[in-house]
């Protein structure tokens, strides 16, 4: 295609997209199947790699994500990015509101009207748009500077990247920018699925949690995948002749943005108090967390005169909803053993609503905690879910106690496979320390193997995974690829289709990629970004077998404790076997896309990156270093052999300076690769 006629149908495609991501994702009123959607995405992709340079920051194609990108460099808000007074308390509630009147008064003003919003549980952003283009997403940090997360927020679908030029026009201030604040968030959905994807140890405690984590995260298409949320609640700065806050809220609609659409003006303290009840239950039924209630004072003109405090404005004022609680019996403990051999105790409960949902089941973590609470069998126990989405016991209904209780007695063996328990010094838990026998643990590794973000086999269900490994069929994950049908069409509730589907199922995920497969192994520690991390560096997994342990801990985010955790699988007995029939499967164990043949030019050196380089991420460079023989540390001594100093280096680069150790710049590292 000719270029103007390509600018032409690129400016279409970018209008059209924009808008079915509107009514997507803010309207919830889709026009056109996800299918043809991703049609219309592909289309503007493959023309902006036709023309590279008629791609648009706001193009939708940008929100992809891809971009690995280094430490977030931290810039100053605009204004300071103050946070609320709250309280738990409608007393305080009702005190706020004649604290205001009465400030009103004085100001001569007698009429009082709040707005009464949701509070989202969430993570406070700001977004700077000058002349109508998203040009800054900033974390709340300190107030007064955050860190600017652009990148990541980028992928952000309720988040315009771009306002319509003439509203941006009409309602930008003289310095030509709008700046918007609200809250960024995970459905209730979304978190169950990217934890259950999660090993045990590296889940989630709620989706706030989820969601800091989330933004912070290096590789902006991760974070695309886990679909977060924007909630406007807040626009400043802006020549507006409306001087109201509810106002303020519909243009935020009308310039694209999602405001969960649950407001309320309120001219009486008796309709903040029927918000705030209405709400109470009702907020178990949204697909997100929502913690309590905020007030504001409609009028704006009147924020500035009321003034705030150190950190939170007059005008203003949360609403928490207390953490809903219940009292059940607890009917017993059972022991669970996860796929490292950890025993969990969990309560079983007798089922009783709350928040939303029957409770039956609650983890007691440990047995410190056992211990904390002092809990007995048939206590009558105080449950409570605050941000946490699992519900915990928090205390004993000790004024409740009867006489028929009895102590929750630590298992001596193991409750699958009768092996005495063993405590390792310095932790709380209690392990089962037969890794190569146990069948809950081989369950737990061939479950894991299986799961959603690793090998994904779909057909193999928890039900029939016991039965393998009770028969003796599957020992580790290794052996379910040499099933056939006819020792499968014969188990409890399998017919020779789902035998078929299995095997088809299980032929399918041979070709799953390397760092799925480094995932799925279930190393201790290694997690899905961290797989991922370790397939960089060493892409092919002879390396990764061969990596000592110094050099594992040099690797971006890989820490001692997970290096530990790396070369103590190489070293179990049953590894060797295990990869050994893995690799007669077929798996990939090499990176889809192999380095290009490399040379070993940095063969026995050891190689310090400092300061930000321009056109590598550290990940990136370390691996190029390390598939070419070197080995990369984090400090300088006189071992040294080379230090490649990027953008703003700084005491490391002192250091090899006065060592006189080699010192290179990004340029030259490029060649010398
Ligand atoms: S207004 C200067 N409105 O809750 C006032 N905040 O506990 C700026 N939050 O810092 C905040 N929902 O992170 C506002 N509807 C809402 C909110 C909300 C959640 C968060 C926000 C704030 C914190 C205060």
């Amino acid at each position: 295609m000719e270029r103007a006629k390509a600018a032409e149908e690129m400016v279409k495609l970018r209008e059209e997209i924009d808008r079915h991501n509107y009514l997507y994702y803010v309207q919830a009123r889709p026009e056109i199947a996800d299918y043809d959607f991703d049609r219309l995405l592909e289309k503007l992709v493959a023309l902006e790699k036709l023309y590279p340079d008629l791609v648009t920051p706001d193009s939708p194609s940008q929100r992809v994500g891809g971009q690995i990108s280094r430490e977030f460099s931290s810039v100053q808000h605009r204004e300071p990015m103050l946070s609320l007074s709250n309280t738990y308390s409608l007393g305080d509630v009702a005190d706020f509101y004649s604290r205001v009147r009465k400030l009103l008064h004085e100001e001569g003003i007698e009429k009082q009207e709040m707005v009464a919003e949701l509070k989202f549980d969430g993570v406070a952003v700001g977004l700077v748009y000058r002349d109508g283009l998203l040009v800054q997403g900033a974390t709340r940090g300190d107030g007064v500077r955050g860190d600017d997360i652009t990148v990541n927020l980028r992928t952000i679908s309720t988040i315009p990247l771009r306002i319509e030029a003439s509203l941006a026009e009409k309602h930008q201030g003289p310095d030509r920018e709008i700046e918007v604040r609200g809250e960024v968030f995970m459905r209730k959905d979304d978190f169950d699925s990217l934890n259950e994807g999660r090993p045990e140890e590296d889940r989630f405690a709620n989706p706030r949690n989820a969601t800091a984590g989330t933004l912070k995260l290096q590789d902006s298409a991760e974070v695309a995948r886990r679909r977060m949320i924007f909630v406007a609640y807040f626009l400043k700065g802006i020549a507006d002749e409306s001087t109201r806050h509810l106002d303020r809220l519909r243009l935020l609609e009308k310039l694209g943005f999602y405001t969960g659409g649950h407001y309320r003006l309120c001219s009486e303290l008796k309709d903040i108090e029927q918000f705030i009840g209405d709400w109470d239950e009702k907020r178990h039924a949204l697909p997100f967390e929502t913690d309590g209630v905020v007030l504001k004072l409609d009028d704006v003109t009147l924020w500035d005169r009321l003034g705030a405090t150190s950190k939170s404005p007059r005008w203003a004022i949360a609403y928490k909803y207390p953490a809903q609680q219940a009292k059940t019996e607890l009917l017993g403990v059972v022991f669970q053993v996860g796929r490292l051999g950890t025993i969990t105790p969990v309560a079983e409960l007798k089922p009783v609503k709350l928040a939303g949902s029957t409770v039956s089941r609650s983890t007691l973590h440990n047995f410190d905690e056992i211990d904390r609470l002092g809990v007995r069998l048939h206590d009558r126990v105080v449950i409570e879910k605050s941000g946490e989405v699992i519900p915990k016991i928090i205390r004993v209904a000790l004024e409740e106690r009867s006489l028929s209780t009895e102590p929750i007695v630590v298992p001596e063996r193991c409750p699958s496979c009768r092996t005495p328990l063993v405590k390792p010094e310095g932790e709380v838990s209690w392990y089962c320390p037969n890794e190569e026998e146990c069948p809950a643990q081989i369950r737990g590794r061939v479950l894991h193997f299986a799961s959603r973000n690793a090998m994904d086999i779909q057909s193999l269900g928890v039900a029939l995974v016991d039965q393998l490994v009770a028969i003796g069929l599957v020992r580790d994950p290794g052996d379910l690829y040499a099933l056939q049908v006819p020792q499968l069409e014969g188990l409890e509730r399998m017919g020779t289709k789902s035998a078929v589907n299995l095997v088809r199922a299980l032929d399918e995920s041979r070709s799953r990629s390397y760092e799925r497969l480094l995932y799925a192994l279930g190393i201790r520690h290694v997690g899905q970004a961290t797989a991922r991390e370790l397939a960089r560096a060493y892409p092919r997994f002879a390396m990764l077998r061969e990596a000592g342990e110094e050099e594992l801990s040099s690797v971006p985010d890989i820490g001692p404790v997970v290096a530990r955790s790396i070369i103590d699988y190489f070293v179990r007995p049953s590894t060797p076997a295990l990869i050994t029939k893995l690799q007669e499967a077929g798996l990939s164990f090499m990176a889809a896309e192999p380095e290009e043949p490399v040379n070993r030019n940095f063969e026995g050196m050891r190689v310090v990156f400092t300061g930000e380089l321009e056109r590598y991420a550290r990940s990136k460079a370390s691996g190029l270093v390390m598939a070419r023989g070197g080995m990369v540390t984090n400090s300088v001594s006189r071992t040294t052999s080379l230090v490649v100093a990027g953008n703003d280096a700084g005491s490391k680069l002192e250091k090899a300076l006065k060592l006189g150790v080699k010192v290179v710049s990004e340029d030259e590292f490029e060649s010398m690769l």
